[in-house]
């Protein structure tokens, strides 16, 4: 039996692990957002494809080039800020009509599960709409998708995308709430994401671990979960609850 004839039983045993969860927490990638047509990081159409994260996505590479690595989130900020959010994060509204406390933790930073209305997301990797300043650490909503050298308002010192860059830890307090929710959780649900890029990589792992359960979804096999279920997010999301 091939996996597609098998799908309708591994989507019959997840909505089983999500119906008889106390506490399931939900991870997502980039994947997620495909279906609203933002680009991905890897795969044939990545963004990684073109650019090489070293010249862009670094704080030495924003110590070299502020305004090359500025341009670079401006015309990503341009891309999504038209997009809107698929069946895959409407569908998370369900979950939490279900599960009111649960949590998004997302590597995204689409802002995409905010604007789809779901609630207690953990933006782990920061957001393309917001900026801080290097010296006062102010963090300020920025929607301009045109300015290569803004400066803070406050202190007048060079502002700098609101993003954990490679190289860069995860703020100290944000990665104590996920550590929190992962501790707590009997079911994870992984979507949309390669598992390239820790420490999120390492947390199906880390539940599983534990004895927790893990689902899957994703178009592609990383078999990051127990249960793995192949398909796009935005089909698959609304199925489970
Ligand atoms: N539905 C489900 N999964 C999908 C879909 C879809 N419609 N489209 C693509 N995918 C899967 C791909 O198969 C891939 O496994 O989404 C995953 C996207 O992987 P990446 O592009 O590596 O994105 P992500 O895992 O979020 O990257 C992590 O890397 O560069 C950094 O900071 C960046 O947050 C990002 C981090």
């Amino acid at each position: 039996m091939c996996l597609i004839d098998k799908m309708p039983t591994f989507i019959e045993k997840a909505r089983e692990w999500i119906h008889g969860s106390s506490y399931p927490v939900i991870l997502t990638g980039a994947g997620i957002s495909a279906e609203s047509g933002v680009p991905t990081f890897r795969g044939a159409e990545g963004l990684w494809k073109n650019h090489r994260p070293e010249e862009l996505a670094t704080p030495m590479a924003f110590y070299k080039n502020p305004e090359m690595v500025w341009e670079w989130y401006n015309w990503r900020r341009s891309i999504v800020q038209a997009k809107e959010p698929n069946s895959g994060h409407l569908a998370i509204n369900n979950f939490q009509y279900k599960f009111p406390e649960l949590t998004v933790i997302t590597q995204n930073v689409d802002g995409l599960h905010i604007k789809a209305g779901n609630r207690n997301v953990i933006e782990m990797h920061g957001n393309l709409f917001k900026a801080r300043c290097l010296k006062c650490e102010h963090v300020f909503s920025h929607e301009t998708t045109t300015d290569s050298s803004p400066v803070c308002k406050l202190c007048g010192a060079k502002l700098r995308p609101h993003i954990v860059w490679f190289g860069e830890m995860i703020d100290e307090q944000i990665m104590h709430q996920i550590t929190y929710h992962l501790n707590q959780t009997d079911l994870l649900l992984v979507v949309g994401t390669s598992g390239m890029v820790y420490p999120a990589a390492g947390f199906a792992r880390q539940v599983m671990q534990r004895g927790s359960k893990v689902i899957e979804v994703n178009i592609a096999p990383t078999l990051q979960g127990s249960l793995n279920l192949r398909g796009k997010s935005g089909d698959i999301l609304p199925e489970l609850v």
